[in-house]
């Protein structure tokens, strides 16, 4: 603004406080980029923690255009995925999508890859889908999940809900350490060919 760079409805911009609506911004004639928010589809690689704080390690904010990072609200991610799991991530600044998508009332279907130690039994199958799952320190057990066994050692597995490391914890519960994840897809969004 100090610069004279910003126009805003073909005006110069003046002040620093003024208001304005992020369309009629422009920033050296160009506009605002999303100006109605962010919804970003992210491949998730490995070695990556979904959280602002640094001190765990590298993290996906690292991975994004700098610019993103300077818009307020901020960007962050929809849910989280551990550091070792890959795949469909959401990043949006925009709030109400961040509610309605973790929230639990909204039941969002995600799908995930699983790769074990051990060996999957069938009855895993009927288990995990009676919703009677009760891992430990919740409060209520595991709403129905579908899961199809692949291999002996890979599944796939269905969840509408998102409890603290989930699917590491019912395989684990079941005598099968989960020793890859990756998650295909977050309701209606794959990674599909994002690199
Ligand atoms: N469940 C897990 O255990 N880890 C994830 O990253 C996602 C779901």
């Amino acid at each position: 603004v100090r610069a004279g760079r910003i126009t805003v409805n073909g005006q110069v911009a003046k002040e620093v406080d003024d208001k304005a609506f992020p369309h009629e911004v422009l920033i050296e004639g160009q506009p605002i980029e999303a100006p109605d928010g962010l919804v970003v589809l992210f491949h998730k690689p490995a070695g990556y923690v979904c959280t602002h704080n640094t001190n765990e390690g590298a993290t996906i904010y690292e991975l994004l255009p700098k610019h993103w990072l300077q818009r307020n609200p901020p960007v962050t991610s929809v849910g989280r995925l551990d550091k070792d799991t890959t795949g469909v991530l959401l990043l949006t600044d925009i709030g109400e999508l961040v509610q309605r998508w973790t929230s639990p009332r909204h039941k969002v279907s995600k799908m995930y890859e699983v790769t074990v130690e051990g060996e999957l039994k069938p009855e895993l199958v009927a288990l995990f889908a009676a919703g009677t799952l009760q891992l430990e320190d919740e409060e209520k057990p595991c709403l129905p999940a579908k899961l199809e066994i692949l291999t002996p050692t890979t599944a796939r597995l269905e969840l509408v809900e998102g409890k603290y490391h989930q699917v590491k914890r019912m395989f684990a519960s079941q005598g099968c350490p989960v020793t890859k994840l990756h998650r295909s897809r977050f309701g209606d969004y794959t990674v599909a060919d994002l690199e």
